[in-house]
């Protein structure tokens, strides 16, 4: 039996793929340690001829990708719980089990929303490029006047998922009031948090922070636009750890630079990688390279949980945490 080609398209952490090293698999090569994704004709070429791909979200799985692959390919198991990246119908077409990694990145996502969340509305991000920049300063009774969470602040989480959940226990604790969309807004440990359950519409004009946590597909794309932030109160924040095409960069610019609204802290971009220069330009604007579910035990979780899906499909069981085609 000749052994299978796993094509893993990133260097990843630690031992996280000894999952594939099991007698039943062959060892797995590492792709080359380098900084940069693959190039296009690199993931085109890197996974011809191969059974199983360990891909992450910034690879673009679609049809030219599969054909590439050949019929041979059984599964793409995406390093991550989102899966925009991939082209779910093309998967089914060709009969390619897709999987990715949910719930063990619910606490780390949530720790830099909260992380993010309070850099925004206490600027500390902005404090802190303050007193790099040299000026000469005092203690002043006006200076760095932020939003304080614990009085109360009203957080909109929309979409309450796993993720927003997590993130609902930690605002609750911060002493926060929570308005929540989402599957899991009626659940008892909404209730016992104190959420109260509501529409995107409805949760607008009555909250301090939006926070978003819904996945991103066609009806989720620019989810929050002009007349979304139109309906957000004056002077009220947007934060952003889920994808960055919900948001309508330019609207964010354009209710930021009028006022109307009073900062925003990204951790994903519409246009990833690119960041959108007039929110570069705004001390108000808190800005982070994607890095969520960059914890040490989290990305080791996520590399292990997407290995194991591969073995148990190449072992020709079930995958563990299979994304419905
Ligand atoms: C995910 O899991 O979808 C994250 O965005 C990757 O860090």
């Amino acid at each position: 039996m000749t052994a299978p080609h796993i094509y893993v398209t990133r260097s990843l952490p630690g031992n996280s793929l000894s999952a594939l090293h099991s007698n039943e698999l062959p060892a797995v090569e590492s792709p080359p340690d380098t900084p940069e994704p693959p190039s296009r004709a690199e993931l085109l070429s890197g996974v011809a001829g191969a059974e199983a791909v360990l891909s992450m979200v910034t690879d673009r799985i679609d049809a030219e990708f599969l054909e590439a692959a050949g019929p041979q390919l059984k599964i793409v198991a995406n390093m991550g719980v989102g899966y925009d990246n991939i082209d779910l119908h093309a998967a089914a077409q060709r009969a390619v089990t897709i999987t990715n990694t949910p719930g063990v990145l619910d606490d780390a996502v949530a720790d830099l929303t909260m992380g993010l969340l309070l850099g925004s509305v206490r600027r500390i991000a902005e404090a802190d490029r303050f007193i790099r920049s040299g000026t000469a300063w005092t203690w002043g009774p006006r200076d760095f006047v932020g939003l304080d969470v614990s009085a109360g602040a009203v957080l909109g989480i929309v979409g309450l998922g796993r993720i927003g959940m997590a993130v609902a226990r930690r605002a609750q604790a911060f002493g926060m009031r929570i308005l929540a969309t989402g599957s899991r807004a009626t659940s008892e440990e909404a209730r016992a948090l104190g959420v109260v359950p509501s529409t995107l519409d409805d949760l607008l004009p009555h909250i301090d922070v939006l926070s978003l946590h819904c996945p991103l597909d066609p009806s989720t794309r620019h989810l929050i636009s002009a007349a979304q932030m139109q309906s957000m109160r004056p002077g009220s924040w947007l934060i952003n750890t889920a994808r960055g095409p919900l948001v309508d960069e330019e609207a964010l610019a354009d209710a930021l630079e009028n006022g109307h609204l009073a900062g925003a802290g990204l951790d994903v971009h519409e246009f990833e990688p690119q960041v959108n220069e007039r929110l570069m330009a705004l001390d108000q604007v808190v800005l982070l390279p994607h890095i969520g579910s960059a914890g040490d035990a989290t990305r080791h979780r996520m590399a292990t949980l997407a290995a194991r899906n591969i073995a148990e499909v190449l072992a020709g069981r079930g995958p563990l945490t299979p994304v419905a085609l």
